[in-house]
């Protein structure tokens, strides 16, 4: 026997040498959620260690994430009021507004995205405007490119659109365009599959459906081929970077996707896959750290460049120690 992988995983200096995959801090991009007031830090029961912030608090952790060398955030807004269009999404005083401006005033290095959908904002809880009981595609397309106009007046670096509707890439980077903002980038969440991972976050954002389901808009889990053809429309709609969503029930799709797609890929770790490994670490049953960087290395290895996250900040921590 003179073949022996064991050699290389005998010290921890040769299996740092050899490690194929590294994170960093760099690779993340931090949700968070901001509502209208004041000091606000209002926790989030099925998400611990996740809150609901106001503009000054959102500012603060934000400084926070920068110090812990991550460079970028995702903001979601909660609105005041909803209503059946979704008016609130594009209000120049609206909350993710507000937000984006004070983060820039005060913490400019940092990179803001913003989630661009209607869901947050429509009094059912649609991602779009609804027709008939259905979801209307191209009436859609006008609020949202509203709305990321509005997140680029703020002064977001990029929208990232999550709706699913057909064509929005491509409008609202038009709409950017005209409107004066061709340095605004574009994040889309290209392949968005529709998920019973996202349901702490619907408690969250406050944003789950009145009726029905997502089915309509977003996509069926048993589909890869469908998540090709998705983020090749996203790719020659004018998208700079696409995601693929949820992560772990996906690696596969990142994969696919990094395979044949030259933008960079983002992947989003979301609300279930977090609050899952929290309610295990809470019961005593696995080593909370050790799988939350378990669960980020494979992300990276199945090929993200980036990962949305919320263990970002004590990911970020551990990573500098
Ligand atoms: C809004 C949106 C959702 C998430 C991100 N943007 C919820 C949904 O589609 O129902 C989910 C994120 C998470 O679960 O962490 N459309």
């Amino acid at each position: 026997m003179n073949i022996r992988p064991r050699r290389l995983r005998r010290t921890p200096a040769i299996r740092d040498m050899v490690r194929e995959t590294a994170l960093s801090p760099k690779d993340f991009i931090a949700p968070l959620f901001v509502k209208h007031g004041h000091g606000i830090k209002d926790p989030i029961p099925s998400m611990p260690g996740q809150f609901q912030f106001s503009p000054d608090t959102v500012t603060e952790e934000v400084r926070e994430l920068r110090s812990l060398s991550v460079p970028a955030v995702i903001l979601f807004g909660l609105p005041d009021s909803k209503d059946p269009t979704g008016t609130r999404s594009f209000a120049d005083d609206g909350v993710v507004q507000r937000a984006v401006s004070e983060i820039k005033e005060k913490a400019p290095e940092v990179l803001v995205f913003t989630d661009v959908c209607l869901c947050e904002y429509t009094d059912h809880g649609h991602c779009g405007i609804l027709k008939e009981g259905e979801v209307d595609n191209d009436a859609t397309l006008e609020v949202l490119a509203l709305q990321a106009i509005s997140h680029a007046k703020a002064g977001a670096d990029f929208v990232a659109p999550s709706d699913m509707m057909d064509g929005r890439v491509a409008a609202i980077r038009w709409e950017l365009d005209e409107a004066g903002f061709h340095k605004t980038g574009i994040l889309s969440y290209a392949v968005k599959y529709s998920s019973g991972f996202y349901g702490p976050f619907r408690e969250a954002a406050d944003s789950a459906p009145q009726f029905g389901d997502r089915a309509g808009y977003q996509m069926d889990p048993a589909n890869a081929l469908e998540a090709l053809k998705e983020a090749s429309l996203d790719v020659d709609e004018g998208a700079d970077m696409i995601m693929v969503k949820p992560a772990l029930s996906y690696l596969d799709i990142i994969r696919r996707v990094r395979d044949q797609c030259v933008l960079p890929l983002a992947a989003y770790n979301v609300s279930g896959e977090y609050a899952m490994v929290k309610a295990a670490q809470e019961r005593g049953w696995i080593d909370g750290n050790r799988v939350m960087m378990e669960t980020l290395i494979s992300i990276k290895r199945a090929g993200a460049d980036l990962i949305l996250t919320y263990f970002a900040k004590e990911a970020a921590a551990l990573l500098r120690k």
